[in-house]
């Protein structure tokens, strides 16, 4: 019978984890083999020095006595709006003015010209868990399309596939799993032959990290011979990516711009040409898309600046007297949300990966069932377990030049988040999102829509307004539930 290993027997007795070994009377040979495994690729000694961390981090908000102190603490005060174009100045022609940004249409045809430049690949996070959607899927997998049912994996596919096709590019698509949904996701784009783009996709999986009691520091058992292993965070894609070469791929196919995004967003901006324009035409390492929130007490992270670095702090950490704050127009002087939509210059984050000890960790309060002594599971209702996860957008301060791009929310931002019934963030408010924006496209474009009919437009028909405006088969009207494909569009027929 397998024996541990007594290497591993010393580690767990130095960091006070021998209960992890609780059960081993009890294991076969395969569970042995496979507990001694997940053990062996433990970092005990930063699990350690993360929970140190952890402590000594709530014993000082403990401390506190309010926010204000907080403020104090991370000189909160000295935040400032980012630097950014905002709406209002995107179609502002000024030749004269040397510092005047580009406009909107100068940033669209800069952006064109990198897309038919085969210059921009998509990356796009796919690891984490959905545990708030309760979908019992990679959340990729969900039907969102509002009439053709298309998945959100479909919805970014889709919008490349248009893309390539109006430009005559080709556009690579890197999509980050996890353990948890690595299989799953992989056999799902097998099933429907990987969208015919085979050549130019590529999986990649992030890690995982144990959980420990958020008393002791002990490591969580999921069951006898398993430890509860969780992905690393979406800002665990620079350590995979690393692992995968997605950046060496970029070069081989003189990739020099990545747009990144997360799949439960099916109006993500996904090669929007004015952001990649933008961002080409500032020379920007890292540009963001925004939008503006819509009030001071938005529970979205708020992009700003502080010590002429760009950041990202959650809603939670900026007191109120801060966040509401106005500037001399009356309007809050902190504005920008953040939707987690970036280009990057992949020269930017070949530095980062080079000269980076890697993105900090965050904790994370969760409920988290267990497996006791007694073998018996336990399902706590109230936080028991520290979870440690690293955030993309911790790669921000590390860029000397950001660029901070204003979009209006009904363009871009509709994401799944939450199981139906839920206020915000459903599968509701996100098809009632799609149907909104396609509507306002049809309309722009002269077509008039009745109010209480359904509309979902194909990238093949039109991946994006202009393109709609350019059409010369655009129906007059629209008095029932139509899915414009193509060709030739149709009333909606379900799939
Ligand atoms: P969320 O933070 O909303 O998490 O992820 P989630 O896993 O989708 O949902 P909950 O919190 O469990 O309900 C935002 C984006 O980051 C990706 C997700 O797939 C989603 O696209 N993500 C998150 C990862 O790729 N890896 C992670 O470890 C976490």
């Amino acid at each position: 019978m397998f024996e541990i290993p007594p290497q591993l027997i010393d580690q767990l007795s130095r960091f006070g984890q021998q209960h992890v070994l609780d059960h081993w009377d009890h294991l076969d040979e395969s569970q042995r083999h496979s507990l001694v495994s997940q053990l062996e690729s433990i970092d005990f000694e930063r699990i350690q020095a993360l929970f140190q961390q952890y402590q000594q981090q709530a014993d000082n908000v403990r401390d506190l006595t309010d926010l204000a102190d907080l403020a104090d603490l991370a000189d909160l005060a000295d935040l400032g709006p980012p630097n950014s174009i905002r709406l209002g100045q995107q179609n502002q022609q000024d030749e004269s003015d040397q510092q005047h940004p580009p406009t909107a249409d100068q940033a669209y045809a800069a952006g064109e010209r990198l897309l038919r430049q085969g210059r921009v690949g998509v990356l796009v996070v796919a690891g984490g868990q959905g545990s708030r959607l309760g979908f019992d899927h990679p959340k990729g997998m969900y039907p969102i399309g509002p009439l053709s049912n298309r998945t959100l994996f479909e919805f970014v596919v889709d919008k490349l596939g248009g893309y390539e096709r109006k430009y005559q590019t080709q556009i690579p698509l890197f999509v980050m799993t996890s353990p948890t949904v690595h299989d799953e996701t992989i056999a799902y784009f097998k099933e429907h032959r990987f969208f015919d783009r085979k050549d130019r996709l590529q999986f990649f999986c992030q890690s995982t990290m144990p959980a420990v009691n958020d008393k002791t520091g002990k490591l969580l058992m999921q069951s006898e011979h398993e430890l509860f292993l969780s992905p690393n965070g979406h800002g665990g894609m620079m350590e995979a990516m690393q692992t995968a070469g997605i950046l060496d791929s970029c070069d081989q196919r003189q990739v020099d711009t990545l747009f990144y995004g997360q799949i439960d967003n099916p109006l993500s901006p996904t090669c929007s040409p004015t952001l990649l324009g933008y961002h080409a035409l500032s020379n920007s390492q890292v540009t963001l898309q925004t939008i503006a929130k819509q009030s001071a007490s938005d529970k979205t992270g708020n992009i700003v600046e502080l010590d002429g670095r760009t950041q990202i702090i959650e809603y939670s950490e900026i007191p109120s007297k801060v966040a509401e704050q106005l500037d001399e127009n009356g309007q809050l002087r902190l504005w920008a949300a953040n939707i987690a939509v970036h280009v990057f210059q992949t020269s930017f984050l070949k530095t980062v990966m080079q000269s980076s000890t890697g993105l900090p960790y965050h904790f994370a309060h969760k409920s988290v069932s267990f497996m006791d002594q007694q073998r018996r599971v336990h399902t706590p209702e109230s936080p028991n377990a520290i979870k440690f996860e690293q955030f993309i957008f911790d790669l921000l301060p590390l860029a000397e030049k950001t660029l901070t791009v204003e979009a209006s929310r009904e363009d871009v931002f509709a994401p799944v988040k939450n199981a139906p019934g839920a206020k915000d963030g459903t599968p509701q408010t996100s098809r009632d999102g799609i149907c909104q924006l396609h509507r306002h496209w049809l309309q722009s474009a002269g077509c008039e829509v009745a109010d209480d009919v359904l509309v979902e437009i194909h990238p093949d028909y039109a991946v994006d307004l202009p393109q709609i405006m350019n059409r010369d088969d655009l129906p007059g009207q629209i008095t029932e539930d139509t899915y414009l494909q193509f060709p030739p569009h149709s009333p909606f027929t379900p799939r």
